[in-house]
C-alpha cells in the first residue's frame, strides 16, 4: 500500500515538473529550440562498435567518418566469439551499437544467437550485392576476400590448375598444403562447396584433398604459403589478403594466386567471403549505427576499409587497391554467403568423416 502511495506521489511530482518545464517553453520557438538541442545531443552520442577486426584496420576508417560527420566512434576489439558472448551477457544493457567481425560463418552465428536487428537500409540494399548480405537482412558484408589457390611459381604451371576439385587429382599427391579444419574460413569454404556441388561431391573433393596432403594441416594461412615457399608443398588454399601481406613484405616470393572454377557454369566461381557487420538488437542508437554502415558502403570508405587489409570492396564500382588489382580480375561464386553458416554443421561433420584435422 505504501509503495502505491509513494508511486502516486512520484507521479504527481513528475507531472508538476513536466508542467513547469512546459510552461517555461511557452513560445513555439522555445519548443523548437529544445527539440533541436535534444536532437543535437542524440547526434553527438558516440557510436559504440565491438570489432573482431583489428584496431589498425578500423581506426583510420572511424577517424575519417568522424572528420566528415562529427560523430565519434568508440570501439573495443576482441575475438568474435568473445564479443558475441559479451553482447549476449550484456543484453539490454549493452553499450554497443554495432558488431564488426569476419567471415559469414561468424556473422551467421551472431545472427542465429539473436543479437542483431534488421538493417533496413535502402542504401545497403542498393550498393552491396545480395549474395554478400544476410538473407534476413541481419548483417551485411563490408569488404570481400577470396579463398583461392596459391601455388609455387617455381614448380607449378598455372595451366596445371583448374578448379578446387582439381586439387584432389593424382598429379597433386604429396604436394598440397591446407590450413586446419578448425578455422571458420575452411568450414565456410566447405559449406559453400556443399552449396555448390551437393554433399556427396563435396565430400569426394575434400577426401581427395586430404589424400594429397604433403604435411599435416597448418595453424594459419601464412604457414601454408611459407611451406610452399620452403618447398614442403607446391599448392594450397588461402585468403587473398594473407597473400597480399606476405607479398608486400617480400615481393620476390616465388608464389602466385590462381583463380579456379572460372567456367561459365551458373554456380561456378572463386569462393569469396566477407568481413561484415550487424546492428545490435539492443543498440540505443540504431539510426546512427545504420548511418555508419551506409557511410562504410560509400566508394571512399570502401577504398579505405578494404584497402587497409588488401581486400576487395563489396560495392560493384569500388576502387581496388593497386596491389590487389594486380592479381587480376576473376568471376566470384554467386552463391549466397548466408549458406556458409546454414551449412556449417554439415561441413564440420563432413571434414570429420574424411579425417581433415
Ligand atoms: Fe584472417
Amino acid at each position: 500500500m505504501r509503495t502505491n502511495q509513494l508511486k502516486a506521489s512520484l507521479r504527481y511530482l513528475l507531472a508538476t515538473i513536466v508542467a513547469g518545464l512546459l510552461a517555461a517553453c511557452t513560445a513555439d520557438q522555445d519548443v523548437e529550440e529544445a527539440t533541436q538541442a535534444a536532437n543535437t545531443d542524440h547526434l553527438s552520442e558516440p557510436i559504440v562498435v565491438y570489432s573482431s577486426r583489428k584496431q589498425h584496420l578500423i581506426e583510420p576508417v572511424f577517424e575519417q567518418f568522424t572528420q566528415q560527420t562529427g560523430i565519434t566512434v568508440e570501439y573495443t576489439t576482441d575475438k568474435a566469439g568473445v564479443l558475441i558472448e559479451r553482447i549476449k551477457i550484456e543484453g539490454q544493457n549493452t553499450p554497443a551499437d554495432l558488431l564488426i567481425t569476419v567471415d559469414a560463418g561468424n556473422l551467421g552465428y551472431a545472427a542465429a544467437e539473436g543479437i542483431f536487428q534488421a538493417i533496413n537500409s535502402a542504401v545497403i540494399n542498393e550498393t552491396v550485392a545480395p549474395h554478400l548480405r544476410d538473407e534476413q537482412d541481419l548483417w551485411t558484408g563490408l569488404s570481400l576476400r577470396a579463398r583461392t589457390i596459391v601455388y609455387s611459381t617455381e614448380r607449378v604451371k598455372p595451366d596445371d590448375l583448374s578448379t578446387y576439385q582439381g586439387l584432389g587429382e593424382s598429379q597433386w599427391q604429396g604436394r598440397l598444403c591446407l590450413r586446419t579444419s578448425k578455422k571458420v574460413y575452411n568450414q565456410s569454404l566447405v559449406a559453400m562447396l556443399i552449396a555448390e556441388q551437393g554433399e556427396v561431391k563435396a565430400e569426394q573433393t575434400v577426401a581427395a584433398w586430404i589424400a594429397n596432403l604433403a604435411i599435416s594441416p597448418t595453424s594459419n594461412d601464412t604457414k601454408v604459403m611459407q611451406a610452399i615457399a620452403a618447398g614442403q608443398c607446391d599448392v594450397g588454399i588461402v585468403n587473398t589478403y594473407y597473400f597480399g601481406r606476405l607479398e608486400a613484405k617480400n615481393p620476390d616470393l616465388p608464389l602466385a594466386l590462381f583463380w579456379p572454377n572460372q567456367s561459365e557454369a551458373e554456380n561456378s566461381g572463386v569462393h569469396v567471403n566477407v568481413s561484415g557487420a550487424g546492428i545490435l538488437k539492443y543498440s540505443n542508437n540504431p539510426d546512427q549505427a545504420r548511418r555508419l554502415l551506409e557511410w562504410l558502403a560509400t566508394e571512399q570508405a570502401q577504398a579505405l576499409f578494404a584497402g587497409l587489409n588488401k581486400e576487395y570492396p563489396v560495392i560493384s564500382h569500388g576502387a581496388i587497391d593497386p596491389q590487389v588489382s594486380a592479381w587480376g580480375a576473376f568471376k566470384q561464386s554467386p552463391l549466397a554467403l548466408s549458406k556458409a553458416f546454414q551449412l556449417q554443421p554439415a561441413a564440420v561433420k563432413l571434414m570429420d568423416r574424411v579425417s581433415y584435422k
